[in-house]
């Protein structure tokens, strides 16, 4: 029979590489409760509407990234429907929000989430199909202040603090200011018309941005076009007053906490809910992205609940690529030790078949004081057990049929190359941590 793969672009995540992500899974989670964040869980599905309208009809993501399908009706009470898996989390997010009405509270909302998005791109280093988002928004009625420059600086921080308690070096946060809801139209017509004259010596897909979109024409990466493309008009010049004035106390906030931030006047970002603050950290080369160095992006978007339908909820979010978090990780290779050093804390070797029952308990007794234990069998050779044992584990827990009369045990401690016996009462305190106390 043929053999089946996953599809392309999806990964398989294996231990122990696996518990390097439940590290870093942890390291957010306890980051996010210090700054007052409580988990939001959305459906992995939506309405396509719901993206089309928040990400932006004309986005790559939604012109050619989204896997979508008509849901058919299996009844007469229902009706057939456009569904989506999620390319992103912000808008089901902010739908959510609305839905259950958590403007009412009053109170500034502080969601976190994690999970997986899907987009239809070209796999790559460090761009899936299916990937994982690390998540979080901030938002709320104007009067909660979410709007104030203060949030911005402050998500920006805790970013800042995470990724420094990871161990992740040399990140690099760009910041900008893409202005308000009307500054935007007002830079666009502006990059319109001096992109008119250049057009024809871009390249081909520049040329086309130029046309459809032309805010994406500033993300191009292509190395010709550069020359001309920092001739165009700077979004910062077209900031209203309002804008400028909040972008300045966001960057004055980060001054003040030490958070360093170097102004890009060309990120622009490729979702249309976008406005004031927007952000991206970055990786140096060699942290195992290739060209996919963003390890996360974000921004505010304070007319998105409106676009939704919803009542004026300005916010800010971000979301961390978990994927390539891991890939930096690995390449930094911060995280090998905490890997290698994932061993058991002891692994139980019964001598024969007679004392396997016994040795099922004895385990038993171990799991339920907290130690990590894995089980051999009485069938294995004293060779294969210690063979075992040495890669499961720190330690080795020999049950004969001596051990089980006398409840005395012998313990082989691998790395310090020690021998102990120690009776049973004593035996969790003796297997815990990796460094021997020989009794
Ligand atoms: P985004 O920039 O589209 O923003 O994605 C955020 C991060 O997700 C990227 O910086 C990248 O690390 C990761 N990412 C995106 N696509 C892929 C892929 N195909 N494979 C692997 N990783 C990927 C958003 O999604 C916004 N919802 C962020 C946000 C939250 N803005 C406000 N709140």
């Amino acid at each position: 029979m043929a053999v089946i793969f996953k599809v392309r672009g999806t990964r398989d995540l294996l231990p122990p590489e696996t518990y390097l992500w439940n590290i870093v899974e942890q390291a957010a989670r306890s980051v996010f409760s210090r700054y007052g964040f409580g988990e939001i869980r959305t459906p992995i599905f939506e309405d396509t509407q719901l993206f089309a309208r928040s990400v932006g009809e004309d986005t790559d993501i939604v012109t050619k990234e989204m896997y979508t399908w008509e849901d058919r009706a299996r009844a007469e009470s229902e009706r057939a429907q456009s569904l989506t898996l999620r390319p992103e989390n912000t808008a089901g997010v902010v739908r959510a929000f609305i839905e259950h009405k958590l403007n009412e509270t009053g109170m500034l909302q502080k969601m976190f989430y994690i999970g997986p998005q899907f987009r239809r791109e070209r796999p790559q280093r460090g761009r899936y199909r299916q990937f994982w988002q690390i998540g979080a928004e901030v938002l709320g009625p104007p009067w909660s202040g979410a709007e104030s420059p203060l949030r911005d600086a402050e998500l920006l921080e805790m970013l800042s603090s995470l990724l420094n308690e990871l161990g992740v070096r040399g990140w690099r946060l760009e910041l900008n200011s893409i202005g308000s809801a009307t500054d935007r139209p007002r830079y666009i017509a502006a990059l319109r018309e001096a992109l008119a004259p250049i057009k024809s010596r871009l390249c081909e897909d520049n040329r086309r941005r130029a046309d459809t979109n032309p805010l994406r024409v500033l993300d191009s990466k292509v190395s010709e076009d550069q020359v001309l493309i920092n001739t165009l008009p700077s979004i910062a010049d077209f900031l209203d007053e309002e804008s400028t004035e909040h972008f300045k106390q966001v960057l004055e906030a980060l001054d003040a906490s030490g958070v360093p931030y170097h102004l890009n006047p060309r990120l622009v970002r490729g979702l249309d809910y976008y406005t004031r603050t927007t952000f991206e950290f970055t990786v140096p080369d060699g942290s195992g992205l290739g060209t996919q160095n963003a390890l996360l992006g974000g921004g505010r978007y304070d007319g998105l609940s409106e676009i939704l339908g919803g009542p004026k909820a300005p916010g800010i979010g971000f979301a961390i690529g978990e994927d390539r978090l891991i890939l930096t990780l690995q390449a930094q290779a911060e995280m090998d030790n905490a890997i290698s050093d994932r061993k058991l804390d002891a692994f139980i070797a019964p001598m024969g078949i007679a004392q396997n029952a016994a040795a099922l308990a004895l385990a038993k007794e171990l799991r339920a004081q907290g130690l990590s234990i894995e089980l051999g069998d009485g069938m294995f050779r004293l060779r294969k057990s210690f063979e075992t044992a040495d890669k499961l584990a720190h330690r080795m827990v020999i049950v004969g049929e001596d051990e089980v009369k006398s409840d005395i045990f012998t313990i082989k401690h691998f790395a310090a190359g020690e021998q102990s016996k120690v009776p049973r009462t004593e035996l969790a305190a003796s297997l815990r941590g990796s460094v021997l106390s020989p009794t």
